[in-house]
């Protein structure tokens, strides 16, 4: 009961963001096209497709976004008004490399993000970014089919050099790569991949699969990030640059030693194995194993070993949303919408979009990930997406997202007590943005309402929702009143 439960001074508030989600000015700018701007709306319950060639009278909802390319200045200026102390952002490589094999980078798009972050810094918000968030340029899919060619590792490392030497100065905190680990899932092969998925271009969890491209692929990225990690070190010794992991916390359906070895086979092979490579700098065995009874070959250089050990991260960020059973049953109840991701929890509430909410699950989680590695650790993704209704008088009053944020934030506290070496924490889409797995408007996760709707129509105006002064007051007392 004498335990002071506490936050540590400085900790890193703040909210996460993308720009394929969010930035809009798709084509202006001298920007490239990205695979995000192939990838048409869906809903929860039809898939998104990729279309190879942009379709007349379609609706691309990456195209417009939430248009934070106009009006960055206004939403920076609300992200102040509730106090943040960090902002994650991801840069568009196409703004910078259009078709990504270019010579030359493109002197406006580096120009625009120089903006943004003079922006930030004028209230002292330090950014963290993401530099390559589910998006590359769609040339690189058309001539090379993405990440399965070895060339596009030396696109990314010169992308990465560009940004590290311009911004040497304004940012320090960096993530090599989005969700690393969603190249372990078949839906991740366009999406993280950049890879042509063979098929009718839906995105959704019956996507025609090819698991030694995918490998291939997580492989290339691997050495990529490793290769980005050492040479921004070199750049500014200062940089803190990490992985970004989509944890799927699984927890064993029963007791039966068979489900509880699938949820601990699963953790590895869904969450630790790009975490191994990344943090530890070599492939852990259970990989190796999984590869072999696969059949899957990773083609390695010579001295890919050694680049994988001098590129060791230096914290791990994680998004962290719901929790999924699993059972060596297979005729358990899946949950998830087209993007089936586990089984049901009959402990748990689920989300409009079949998410189970888990708030301890992020003490568990916090406590999983600091045992194996011991370095600092951030949320870098966490909320509710929920449809929300705006009241005749403009207000919107969120208090099950307040409930959701309250409840997983209270859970972190604990985790810090328990020793977890926790940095800060960004909820997801902090301003309303674009779903990425269905592309949907109307899945907000925002503390700011953005008027949009789910065929793109809308003022685009931004109000606050009841969670922004909530959150506000969150930041302001470092979470002490929740
Ligand atoms: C993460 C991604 O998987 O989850 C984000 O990094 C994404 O890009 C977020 O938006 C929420 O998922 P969704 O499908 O609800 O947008």
């Amino acid at each position: 009961e004498n335990i002071i439960k506490k936050f540590p001074e400085g900790f890193l508030w703040g909210g996460a963001t993308a720009a394929n989600q969010f930035e809009g000015g798709y084509k202006e700018g001298g920007k490239g096209l990205s695979t995000s701007d192939v990838m048409t709306g869906g809903t929860h319950t039809t898939p998104r497709r990729i279309t190879p060639v942009l379709e007349e009278g379609t609706y691309y909802p990456s195209h417009e976004a939430i248009d934070f390319y106009h009006r960055y200045k206004e939403d920076i200026k609300l992200f102040a008004d509730m106090g943040f102390k960090v902002f994650r952002m991801s840069i568009a490589w196409t703004r910078i490399f259009p078709n990504g094999d270019d010579a030359q980078p493109s002197e406006e798009g580096l120009k625009f993000y120089d903006d943004v972050f003079t922006e930030l810094k004028k209230y002292n918000i330090e950014p963290l970014v993401t530099i390559s968030h589910y998006e590359a340029p769609y040339n690189l899919t058309q001539k090379y089919n993405g990440w399965s060619d070895r060339r596009v590792v030396d696109f990314y490392v010169k992308y990465c050099e560009t940004i590290f030497n311009r911004y040497k100065d304004k940012v320090k905190y960096w993530l090599t790569f989005n969700e690393i680990n969603c190249l372990t899932m078949p839906f991740g092969t366009f999406m993280a991949g950049a890879i042509m998925p063979e098929g009718n271009g839906e995105l959704s969890a019956n996507i025609k699969d090819n698991p030694q491209l995918r490998y291939q692929a997580l492989h290339h990225q691997f050495i990529a990030s490793a290769k980005a990690v050492k040479l921004g070190h070199q750049i500014n010794k200062d940089f803190k640059i990490g992985c970004m992991i989509a944890y799927m916390t699984s927890y064993a359906l029963t007791c039966n030693p068979e489900d509880v070895f699938l949820a601990q086979q699963k953790d590895n092979l869904s969450n630790f194995l790009c975490s191994d490579v990344q943090v530890r700098g070599a492939y852990p065995g259970f990989a190796k194993r999984y590869f072999k009874e696969n059949n899957i070959n990773i083609a390695m250089e010579e001295g890919d070993e050694q680049i994988l050990r001098e590129g060791c991260v230096d914290f791990y960020t994680f998004s962290y949303y719901m929790s999924v059973c699993v059972s060596a049953d297979p005729n358990q109840e899946k949950i998830g919408g087209n993007l089936s991701m586990g089984l049901k929890n009959p402990y748990l509430k689920a989300s409009a979009w079949e998410w189970q909410i888990d708030p301890k699950g992020l003490r568990w989680t916090l406590n999983n990930i600091y045992n194996r590695y011991q370095i600092p650790l951030m949320v870098v993704e966490n909320g509710l997406g929920a449809a929300d209704t705006v009241e005749a008088d403009g207000s919107i009053n969120d208090d099950y997202r307040i409930e959701y944020l309250r409840e997983h934030i209270k859970e972190m506290k604990e985790a810090v007590v328990d020793g977890v070496d926790l940095m800060g924490y960004t909820p997801w889409g902090c301003i309303d943005l674009v779903s990425a797995g269905t592309g949907e408007m109307k899945k907000r996760y925002g503390l700011i309402y953005v008027d949009k709707d789910n065929d793109g129509k809308g003022t685009l105006d931004r109000s606050p929702k009841k969670s922004f002064y909530w959150y506000k007051k969150v930041i302001d007392t470092n979470g002490e009143n929740l």
